[in-house]
């Protein structure tokens, strides 16, 4: 196999690949996007409190790193905040519910940075229904800041292996006001099987794939360009795109060599994990899924504050009709009857990895005068 697996760990159809440090340390800096790196390095050095509130929010978890978040800056101390439908995702979350947990996860951060700088937020959700804004966040003084603001920087989705370890009694008894955790060994081994099953069919279905693969960048070159969507960078894929092994048309062909090579990678992956994040919720309004966000970001602060890394999987949880069986699964395995599950993460001891890109705080604002 030409791969090295310990080398490039990768995943395919809901994530990144990312090379190993093992590579050459000059080629290793070359290939560092560093331009869609930028915002992350930018975060709070902004004067106006609106957009420094903003500058560490667009640094929010969110489904394929679509960032579908536009803020409208044009009445004063305002943000009406908007999700950008050109950045949907039709295929693998098809009544946008994905996409609302992440601009959940948008809005908590947004309020924690602001309550960091002495600003309390009062939010009105969705104020003209669906078709309108997500929020309209007024800012006022008063915030108190909260420990979690801490972790911001730190805080990753890990899509890597995690260590044949246990998550300490103590620290799933720290992470118990946030989420559901499970660490029993034979659920631990269901849903090890479960989101190995609905991943296989997420890689499987032409046009589920195909949308994953259509948002995946190249390269450095192509990551800064579109710093958004899956980046697949680093020396080591960057060479293996260079000799021709690693291609969108080998990825959405099943039968290729680099298709096997990636699934393989993915189960083994999804193996070494010893306990997983739930949030499940009784209704599944947009507010239950923005609500959903804002744990569900909390709990990703609360995880790196415990060095715990965290990883959403969440094919399982996707709402087409091949994926019915999985889903109705998993909701019999870990919700109660007709409540929604609405997000399942890996937990365990992962190693460091890096900041995904983003696309600046300025790209992201619809109108900066107010
Ligand atoms: C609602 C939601 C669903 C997600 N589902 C997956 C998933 O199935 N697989 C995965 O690898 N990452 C998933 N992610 C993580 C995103 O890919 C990740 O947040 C994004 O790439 C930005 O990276 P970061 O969280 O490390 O900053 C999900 C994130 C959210 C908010």
């Amino acid at each position: 196999m030409p791969i090295s697996r310990r080398k490039a760990i990768g995943l395919i159809g809901g994530g990144a690949v990312l090379a190993a440090s093992a590579a050459a340390g000059g080629f290793l800096a070359t290939r560092t996007p560093t331009r869609a790196l930028q915002p992350w390095g930018l975060a709070g050095d902004y004067d106006d409190k609106r957009k420094n509130a903003l500058s560490y929010a667009i640094l929010a978890p969110n489904p394929h790193n679509r960032q579908p978040w536009l803020a409208d800056l044009s009445q004063a101390d305002t943000i009406v905040l908007h999700r950008d439908t050109a950045r949907d995702l039709p295929e693998t979350d098809p009544y946008d519910r994905q996409l609302t947990i992440g601009m959940g996860c948008f809005v908590e951060l947004l309020a924690l940075a602001a309550a960091q700088d002495g600003y309390a937020i009062d939010f009105s959700f969705f104020p003209d229904g669906e078709a309108g804004p997500v929020a309209v966040a007024q800012f006022a003084n008063g915030g108190r800041p909260d420990p979690l603001f801490a972790h911001v920087m730190a805080r990753r989705s890990c899509k890597q292996p995690f260590e044949q370890r246990a998550v300490p009694a103590d620290m799933v008894a720290a992470l118990a006001p946030y989420a559901a955790i499970i660490d029993d060994e034979a659920t631990v081994a269901e849903l090890i099987d479960l989101t190995w099953q609905a991943w296989l069919v997420e890689a499987n279905t032409h046009r589920t794939m195909k949308e994953s693969v259509d948002l995946m960048r190249f390269g450095k070159t192509q990551i800064n360009a579109n710093p958004d969507g899956i980046d697949l960078g680093g020396p080591l894929l960057e060479s293996l795109m260079a000799l021709g092994m690693l291609s969108r048309d080998a990825l959405l062909d099943p039968d290729s060599t680099g298709f096997k090579q990636g699934a393989e990678i993915y189960r083994e992956l999804l193996q070494a994990t010893p306990a997983y994040a739930v949030l499940t919720s009784a209704g599944n309004s947009r507010l239950d899924q923005i609500e959903a966000g804002r744990a569900w970001l909390r709990l990703n602060l609360a995880t790196t504050g415990l060095g715990l890394a965290l990883h959403p999987v969440s094919q399982a949880l996707q709402e087409y009709p091949e994926m019915a069986p999985h889903y109705e699964r998993a909701h019999t395995m870990l919700a109660e009857p007709g409540h929604t599950v609405q997000m399942l993460g890996r937990l365990g001891f992962g190693p460091a990895v890096a900041q995904t890109p983003r696309w600046p705080v300025e790209t992201r604002i619809m109108n900066g005068s107010g």
